[in-house]
């Protein structure tokens, strides 16, 4: 469905934070509307009208884009899998690090109509990053042509999610042919922006960040059949330096807990066994009940609540700031089985000098004092983080630190990052940058110390069983992949016809540094 980009995270996957750029293995049925209901009819307005809907980015954006993808399939859009099929063509970006930023503006250029290339402002700055996208083509040999030519007139193209809301109307600017930018805070005024721009309207915009009509009574079209995504809290309050969260999603708006368990609820009646609750600060979440309205949940008591509703087998959430990580959430892990033994707790650096400088408000002691607190939870919990390299200043002495803490801590996975300085971040004008050839160092080293130490834990699992959630079916005879409640990927063999969504004992008979494999020995 034009999704799930890798949008170049240099990481080693395996245990990470699933969603982020992974692909399905073919074969696993996808998209059917998050309550079961039956695709709505079309109104005459939109009848015929198609959607493309292409993600760039985190989990969050993905969940954002199912969101999108319900709010145009309830006005009676259908989703279409390639752009040259579409009438509306959507971007939904994430603009975290640069690359992800410019692989929209390199899409936009694909769908560059034929008038605008030989128009004056294709600039040098536009010049130039054809060069970097395309390889050096010029505008009339541009491999792009083919779609720009099959593209045709009439249609509405958008960019929505972090670029939309970071470059704003700059976007129009760039991409002149650009009609909508929507910002994700947005999105339930998607279908009236349409209309508007149906009705004649050259340009619009959404770009509020301060909104709180993010969550409620909005159709989510879902495209993993047994797990469900579901955003509890948008936006992030803390000011990390090199982040432009705060910026591209505003502040911290958590929704009512009783409204949270409620869509709980029906996603289970609705045959959902896996819920994940997401945030950019998961844990920093703040249920907004007002006390005489009912009961005013911490996120540890709304996991638990979570974790009770009837058929719900299994609770994910991420991401956690190490801030508001408390022993209150380990206990929930301890005493509710289905909430996942899992937890992505980043920690950008193992430097405190460097975490000061991030402004993440912990020293490497405090972090490693939570870290001690899953270490002493009655089930194992696997940990894992995001960690930058290369931040300004960050001294050969300060990298030793964070591979120092690899050590320690030993984490189940970890994303890694090059260091990528964003607009209006305060790091932005931090003195002694490191050079990118430096940082590519840095990411080399910190990657292959990892892969070792997930090789070794790994390899201790062999032999163990596991109950695996089968989500992937190979083509190869046999072959099926799925997650452990850790959410370690396990690719196991079965000659079972039909096991896709259902929960499964596999015996582990090898590893490798991001993948266990293994043979079902049974059914839970
Ligand atoms: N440069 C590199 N990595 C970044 N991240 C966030 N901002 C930046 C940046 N400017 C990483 C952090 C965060 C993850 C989602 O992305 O590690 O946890
Ligand atoms: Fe960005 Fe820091 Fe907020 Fe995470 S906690 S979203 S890194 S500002």
């Amino acid at each position: 469905m034009g999704k799930s980009f890798d949008i170049g995270l240099e990481r080693l996957t395996g245990a990470g934070v699933p969603g982020i750029g992974v692909t399905q293995d073919g074969g696993v049925p996808i998209a059917k509307n998050a309550l079961g209901e039956k695709p709505p009819p079309q109104d005459a307005s939109t009848a015929g009208s198609t959607f493309y809907l292409e993600t760039f980015g985190c989990q969050m954006n993905d969940h954002d884009s199912e969101k999108v993808a319900g709010v145009l399939v309830a006005r009676g859009y259908r989703q279409v899998d390639e752009p040259e099929a579409a009438k509306v063509i959507l971007y939904n970006t994430c603009s975290i690090r640069e690359k992800a930023a410019q692989k929209v503006f390199s899409r936009l250029g694909e769908l560059r109509p034929a008038d605008e290339l030989h128009r004056k402002s294709f600039n040098t700055e536009d010049a130039e990053e054809e060069r970097r996208v395309h390889g050096g083509s010029l505008p009339g040999n541009h491999p792009s042509l083919r779609k720009i030519v099959n593209a045709g007139g009439g249609k509405i193209i958008g960019v929505l999610g972090c670029v939309a809301q970071q470059e704003g109307e700059e976007i129009f600017e760039r991409a002149p042919w650009v009609s909508l930018v929507c910002g994700s805070a947005s999105y339930r005024k998607l279908p009236q922006l349409i209309v508007e721009l149906e009705a004649g309207n050259r340009r619009v915009t959404g770009l509020d960040t301060d909104t709180d009509e993010t969550f409620e009574t909005e159709i989510t079209r879902r495209d993993n059949p047994w797990r469900a995504y579901l955003t509890i809290i948008e936006g992030c309050d803390k000011a990390c330096s090199y982040c432009v969260v705060p910026f591209t999603r505003g502040p911290e708006r958590s929704r009512a807990s009783a409204s949270i368990l409620e869509e709980v609820r029906q996603l289970a009646e609705a045959g959902y066994s896996e819920v994940q609750l997401l945030g950019q600060t998961v844990n920093s979440y703040a249920d907004p009940t007002p006390i005489s309205k009912g009961r005013n949940m911490r996120f540890s008591e709304l996991l638990a609540a979570v974790a009770e509703v009837r058929g719900i087998r299994r609770v994910r959430f991420t991401t956690s700031h190490p801030r508001d990580f408390g022993k209150d959430i380990v206990e929930a892990i301890e005493t509710h089985p289905t909430i996942c033994d899992h937890v992505h707790l980043p920690v950008q650096s193992g430097s405190t000098a460097v975490l000061r400088a991030m402004a993440r408000t912990y020293t490497r002691e405090e972090y490693l004092e939570k870290i001690a607190l899953m270490k002493a939870a009655r089930r194992p919990i696997s940990i894992t983080t995001d960690m930058i390299v290369g931040f300004p200043g960050e001294t050969e002495k300060d990298f030793e630190e964070t591979l120092s803490l690899l050590d320690e801590v030993q984490y189940d996975s970890v994303f890694a990052f090059k260091y990528s300085p964003r607009p209006n971040t305060p790091s932005l004008k931090m003195a002694d940058a490191i050079p990118e050839e430096e940082k590519g160092r840095r990411l080399a080293i910190l990657m292959d110390r990892q892969r070792e130490i997930q090789r070794v834990r790994n390899e201790k699992l062999v032999g163990e069983t596991f109950e695996v959630l089968v989500d992937g079916k190979s083509r190869r005879e046999n072959q099926w992949s799925g997650h452990t409640s850790s959410n370690r990927v396990v690719n196991f063999t079965s000659p079972e016809q039909e096991l896709l969504g259902d929960y499964v004992q596999v015996k582990v008979s090898s590893a490798m540094p991001n993948s266990l494999v293994g043979e079902m020995v049974g059914r839970t």
